[in-house]
Parts: C-alpha cells; structure tokens; sequence
C-alpha cells in the first residue's frame, strides 16, 4: 500500500472536505442532547453530508451498516449507531469520514471527537481531556525529516503519566483519495516495524484512543464494536493533516468550538480548539 502524498492542487481539495468534516462535528456538538438515539446521530450525519454533496465513507465500507462511529463510554471505536439512548453522563466520540466528490476516487476528510453527555464523571472527564490532549501532542511533532514513531513516543508517555493505557490494536493511517492506506500511525511505541521519515505532503490522521484502564481491546460479535477488556472508559480525538515544509497543516480543524466538549469549563484547550484557521497550524 502506498502513502498519501498530496500536491498543492491536491491540498486545496482536501481542505474543502476536512472543512465539511470539521463542520459535520461542530453540527453534532450543537445537536446532542439527553434522550437521544446513536441512531438519531447517524441520521443527522447521513442527511447533513448528502446535503453537501459529499457522501459518508464509512457506509459499507467493508460492510459497515451506517454513516458514521458512535463509540459510547467503554467502546474504544467503530460503534455502528442503533437504538441506544444517550444518558446523562455519558461520554460519545462521533467519527465523520466524508468523501468529496463522491466518486469512488474523491477526497476523504476523516475526524472525530469525543462529547459531553450531560454531566460526567471526573473519570469521564480525565480519560476525555488526557485524549484531547494526546492528539495535540501528536500534532506538535510532525514536520519533514521526523520519524512517524515520535507521535506514538509523546502520546505514550503522557497518556501513561496521567494513568491511562493507549490503544494499541487501531492506528491512525494515511488518508486522501483511499480512507485507509500508509502510514500506519501508531499511538504508542512499537518495538519493530517501519519507521518512516515523515515527507513534506503525506497526509494522514492521528486519532490516539485512550483508555481509563488497560489498553487491551476485544471486538463485539458485530464484528465491529471495540470495546476495553476491563470495562474501563475510553475516549478519542482524530484530525486529518498534511505535512508541510516547517511542520503541517491541519485540515480538519473547526472553525467553532465544538459544543458539548470544547466549551465544558474543564476542558484543556490546546492550539487546535482555537478557532482562527491559522492560529491551528502547530
Ligand atoms: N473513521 C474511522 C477511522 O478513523 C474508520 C471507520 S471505518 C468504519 O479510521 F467502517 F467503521 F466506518
Ligand atoms: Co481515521
Ligand atoms: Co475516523
């Protein structure tokens, strides 16, 4: 499989669909409520991509049955949306993938974050800040000539110094005209594999899952839903990027805050949550 490598005209179109994706999320943040259906997300997901002509990647991709994860309190990612109630309390990340222009071969702009349902637990809350701010760790370190292994080093060590375990069954991943293809981007360590230079051009997400408890996984009979092995909570935030010549571009940063997450009075704001459009390139 190969990498991602966008040229400039290729940026532009990326841009357009991680704006959309970066939209969609800020369109779920101002809808949630108590009393809600995963459904009810995934309705409001499908509609809002098709209304923008884009399509949602995430419909039979492999046989996925909706439009978008809706992963709840111990699910990790992939949770297929359905007839699930939200509670207050609750913590649910929401990853959107749309595809601009529909075509087998358009563009995916691929994000997700985790939202407040109601009021949390101060677990809750831990595990969903220290997952925010993996991802803005991760960010800070990619530039040409780093190692894809250094996002995994930093979000490791500060996951694990705040007591928290780090996914490791499911990366981040190269993205562009394919949903899914190199790098794999790991969020921890690994003892061997590749370790490839970053290059200005690759595209690809960071989506560090992180965990309350132990970072082992098992998937559900629907052969899709990840949950912790221990029960424990866990939350997760994904940006697609691009590198560039001194560091890289965010193309999936909002233009908003995110309600029911970045606008909570606990929440660790990084340079991300900022919504002016350059203040977000680290
Ligand atoms: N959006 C997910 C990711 O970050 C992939 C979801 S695949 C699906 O890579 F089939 F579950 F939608
Ligand atoms: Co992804
Ligand atoms: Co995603």
């Amino acid at each position: 499989m190969a990498y991602s490598m966008l040229s400039p005209k290729d940026v532009k179109s990326m841009r357009r669909v991680g704006r959309l994706a970066a939209d969609t999320l800020v369109m779920v943040g101002k809808e949630l409520r108590v009393g809600m259906t995963t459904e009810d997300i995934n309705t409001l997901v499908h509609e809002y991509t098709l209304e923008h002509g884009a399509r949602p990647a995430p419909l039979n991709y492999k046989g996925f049955p909706k439009s978008v994860c809706t992963s709840v309190n111990q699910v990790v990612c992939h949770g297929i949306p359905g007839p699930l109630v939200l509670k207050d309390g609750d913590i649910i990340n929401v990853d959107v993938t749309p595809v601009l222009p529909t075509d087998p071969d358009g563009w995916h702009g691929d994000t997700s974050a985790t939202f407040y349902i109601g009021e949390p637990s101060p677990m809750a809350k831990h595990v969903t800040e220290v997952a925010r701010h993996c991802l803005e760790l991760g960010i800070s370190v990619v530039k040409p000539g780093a190692r894809v292994g250094e996002i995994g080093a930093i979000i490791q060590d500060y996951a694990e110094s705040k007591g928290c375990g780090v996914v490791r069954s499911f990366t981040g991943h190269g993205v562009g005209r394919i949903f899914h293809c190199e790098p794999t981007v790991n969020h921890a360590r690994v003892l061997y594999g590749p370790n490839p230079k970053l290059k200005k051009g690759m595209c690809f997400t960071i989506e560090p899952m992180i965990n309350v408890g132990h970072h082992a996984v098992d998937i559900l009979d629907d052969d899709w839903t990840a949950v912790t092995r221990d029960g424990s909570l866990s939350a997760q935030f994904e940006h697609t990027l691009v590198v560039t010549a001194d560091g890289c571009e965010v193309l999936t940063r909002r233009t908003a805050p995110l309600q029911n997450s970045e606008d909570v009075p606990w929440a660790k704001l990084g340079p991300l949550s900022c919504f002016i459009p350059e203040a977000s390139k680290v």
